[in-house]
């Protein structure tokens, strides 16, 4: 498990990536409102970026701003999206959902995760990565990728406080060696600036890594309190 000291070492490394970041932010298809933001799209990024995958399976998808971030950090990956909302999406009047992004590049399906034929669209490639941003329960989504073939995984949501789904968080607190025998690698991306936020029950609190506001910082600085601890995990 990365620790915060950990963390610390690759500062210079995460701000060179964060202003690289502010950069590609620049040509952003919207602001997105609903999914990642700030130092969470960062964290997106960093963690495509640093893995290079040659094929990603994102899930949970929305707007589609996530999938606007994939292919900037990893642009030659192969993309497939999942989300129910492909199937509905044409009974929600534009103007509630707003501007989407749908690449060209991406193969769009309306099936679960779990139902969808993951190995063969893997054809024996390594190096895929698997998203997941669709508030469902973590374990079963862990289990789902070790079962596809798939160990690199990304989790959006991965906090301790109680949620809309169970996250790895809330299994460790209930197990603490329930993950140990699945996992080499788990990493939560850490808050770069102090975090305060309340949304019903929900109060999430992170001092942050003081990081400097730079003037090309300051939109990403802005949504600070969108921390929603994305988290990398490598299977064993
Ligand atoms: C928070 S939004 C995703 C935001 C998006 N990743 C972003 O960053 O802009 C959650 C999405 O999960 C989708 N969802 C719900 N259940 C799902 C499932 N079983 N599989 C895939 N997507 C699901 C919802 O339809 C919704 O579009």
């Amino acid at each position: 498990m990365k620790t915060s000291a950990e963390w610390n070492c690759e500062r210079d490394a995460l701000l060179d990536a964060l202003r690289d970041f502010a950069r590609v932010m620049k040509r952003r298809p919207f602001d997105n409102e609903q999914g990642l933001r700030g130092v969470s799209a960062f964290a997106l990024y960093w963690f495509v970026r640093k893995t290079a995958p040659s094929v990603v399976f994102e899930v949970g998808v929305w707007r589609g701003f996530s999938t606007w971030l994939i292919e900037q950090a990893a642009p030659s990956a192969e993309i497939h999206c999942f989300d129910p909302l492909f199937m509905l999406q044409h009974l929600i009047p534009r103007r509630r959902i707003g501007k989407t992004y749908r690449s060209p590049r991406a193969r769009y399906s309306i099936e679960d995760f779990s139902c969808a034929p993951i190995r063969e669209l893997l054809a024996g490639r390594a190096g895929a990565l698997a998203f997941f941003d669709d508030h469902q329960n973590k374990l079963p989504r862990l289990l789902q990728c070790k079962a596809s073939g798939i160990k690199q995984v990304v989790f959006d949501d991965n906090m301790s406080a109680p949620y809309t789904h169970r996250t790895l968080e809330h299994e460790r607190a209930a197990d603490p060696a329930l993950l140990d025998g699945e996992i080499e690698t788990y990493e939560t991306f850490p808050a770069l600036w102090p975090v305060d936020f309340r949304y019903g029950d929900l109060h999430l609190k992170e001092a942050g890594m003081g990081f400097p506001v730079e003037r090309e910082l300051r939109d990403i600085y802005r949504d600070r309190n969108w921390h929603s601890y994305v988290t990398y995990v490598r299977l064993r």
